[in-house]
């Protein structure tokens, strides 16, 4: 797919060649002055006169007439050279993909040292186009009778580099090949409708992952989870035809089980709301609820890939919430594996029923560290958007490595707080330890605050992607749909994460 070249040859064959635009008056310099030469110094004038745009993220697609053996030169505006930020770099990759998917080209070359700056280098650049090829290109085809997938896809790929070790630039570009790929999956799986994808199916999917990766799989079905003790998350599954299923993968990257990274991902694969019903507008889209599931999920695939030297325990719970004789219903108490009792005051907030004995089971396997990614609440939509997953933690410098990784996926997080008077209204119950709804103020904070309460001890990092797990417009790396949010971030804080004193 990726094939790297040293010198950018202009007597090669190719559909199209790439080339990074920064706005600046130097003129072409080396091996883009003699492509400029070719065609008599045109591509200077064409600069000049704005036909060919150096604005961010401009594309402007030139043909060559004849003049190299490129048929066409797309050049990507990239702005400023001080200004462009590695996001936007990426997002002007997806941006060209995007087109050239549109123009059904199925080859192209770039030129990646013109994409390079003072704080990036062609290796930086490689792994932000491929990463960028990938989701920029990414489709769900769906299930029409007639398949509205291109003939033509983009699978060749030549990327010339002058300036950068071959081998380097090669292992870069798969290294962002996988990240985008990883995505892609969670992507699906966020994308497959509640009655093609159940628990036993969501179940399935990992057990496959993980013999793909060689990772450790139990998948506990509903009588060892009510050996377990897990009352909270058999609670939400009461009303479903469905079996649960508690899903762990476990890749083990060092010597000894220790410093054990905990992925816990909310796996509801539709919420009615239970008892406490959805409206018929807020229903739709529910399929959407194991969004957290498949972030774990995408991210455990790229670590499979990359083999990190970490430890990873990924905990899954997985049901859909539904309505029955039998589903549990408000004012019901339950008892959490943890021994903690909840009041059910709404069976719409069933997310931090499963994950409270997920987070519970995720130390039972000697999670030292737990970081959870849940499609949780409305309220993180009020509080933040749809563009920034909103996160909580008990444990800063936790966080702080989370934030980072998540800073250079280019996937914004802003953390709120979880204060002891938000932790008192959870605690707040006549009947019970907890209860799981108290009230609408501050939503967002208080569905993060019970999980908390399970956490106990353990550092953990909240993550509530409800507002950003799926986009209803497409972007520049994808298209609308599920986003696959968090799968990158949580890859690369699994690679680069350090062990810290607690
Ligand atoms: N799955 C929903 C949250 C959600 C809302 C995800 C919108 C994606 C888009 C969650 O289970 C839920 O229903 N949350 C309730 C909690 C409330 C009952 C305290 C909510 O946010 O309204
Ligand atoms: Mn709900
Ligand atoms: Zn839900």
């Amino acid at each position: 797919m990726f094939h790297v070249k040293r010198e950018l040859d202009l007597t090669a064959e190719h559909e199209g060649l790439v080339i990074g635009l920064f706005d600046k008056p130097e003129k072409f310099s080396g091996s883009l002055a003699k492509l400029d030469e070719r065609f008599e110094g045109q591509l200077t004038e064409l600069v000049k006169s704005g036909d060919i745009s150096a604005k961010l993220k401009r594309i402007s697609k030139v043909h060559s007439l004849g003049k190299t053996t490129a048929k066409r030169i797309w050049f990507v505006g990239l702005g400023k050279e001080k200004e462009l930020s590695f996001d936007k770099l990426r997002e002007a990759f997806g941006k060209l993909f995007k087109e050239v998917k549109g123009s059904k080209q199925e080859e192209v070359a770039v030129f990646v040292d013109s994409f390079t700056t003072d704080e990036w280098d062609g290796l930086d650049a490689a792994h932000a186009l491929s990463e960028a090829m990938a989701l920029a290109t990414y489709e769900f085809n769906g299930y029409r009778q007639k398949s509205n997938e291109p003939e033509k896809k983009l699978t060749n790929l030549t990327i010339y580099s002058e300036l950068f070790d071959q081998e380097d630039v090669q292992a870069a570009l798969t290294v962002g090949y996988t990240f985008g790929k990883g995505t892609n999956s969670a992507r699906t799986l966020v994308n497959t409708p509640g009655n093609l994808l159940t628990a036993t199916d969501l179940a399935h999917y990992a057990a496959e992952l993980g013999a793909r990766y060689d990772f450790e799989v139990e998948i506990l079905e509903k009588a060892e989870i009510e050996k377990l003790g897990m009352g909270a998350f058999l609670a939400v599954n009461k009303g479903s035809a469905e079996p649960p299923k508690m899903i762990v993968l476990k890749y083990q990257g060092k010597q000894e089980w220790k410093d054990v990274i905990g992925l816990v991902g909310k796996g509801i694969t539709f919420d009615t709301g239970g008892y406490s019903i959805k409206t018929k507008a807020g229903i739709v889209g529910m399929k959407t609820d194991m969004g957290g599931a498949a972030a774990v999920l995408g991210a455990m695939e790229i670590i499979g890939e990359m083999r990190p030297e970490q430890n990873v325990v990924a905990v899954i719970p997985s049901t859909d919430n539904m309505i029955s004789a039998g589903a549990f219903k408000p004012d019901d108490v339950i008892t959490s594996m943890s021994g903690k009792t909840i009041e059910v005051l709404n069976t719409d907030a069933e997310g931090r029923l499963v994950l409270a004995d997920a987070l519970t089971y995720a130390k039972h396997h000697g999670a030292n560290y737990l970081v959870d990614v849940a499609t949780l609440t409305g309220g993180v939509i009020t509080a933040l958007g749809v563009h920034t997953t909103g996160a909580m933690t008990n444990y800063e410098p936790l966080y702080e490595q989370v934030l980072e990784a998540s800073m250079e996926s280019g996937e914004q997080m802003w953390q709120l707080p979880l204060f002891e008077s938000e932790k008192e209204r959870v605690r707040n119950s006549q009947v019970a330890d907890l209860n799981n709804s108290p009230g609408r103020e501050g939503h967002a904070i208080v569905a993060g605050a019970f999980i908390g309460e399970f956490a106990e001890g353990t550092p953990w990092v909240h993550l509530d992607i409800a507002g950003t797990a799926t986009s209803s417009k497409a972007y520049d790396l994808g298209p609308s749909g599920a986003t696959g949010v968090m799968v990158r971030t949580l890859a690369l804080f699994v690679e680069r994460f350090e062990p810290m004193e607690t």
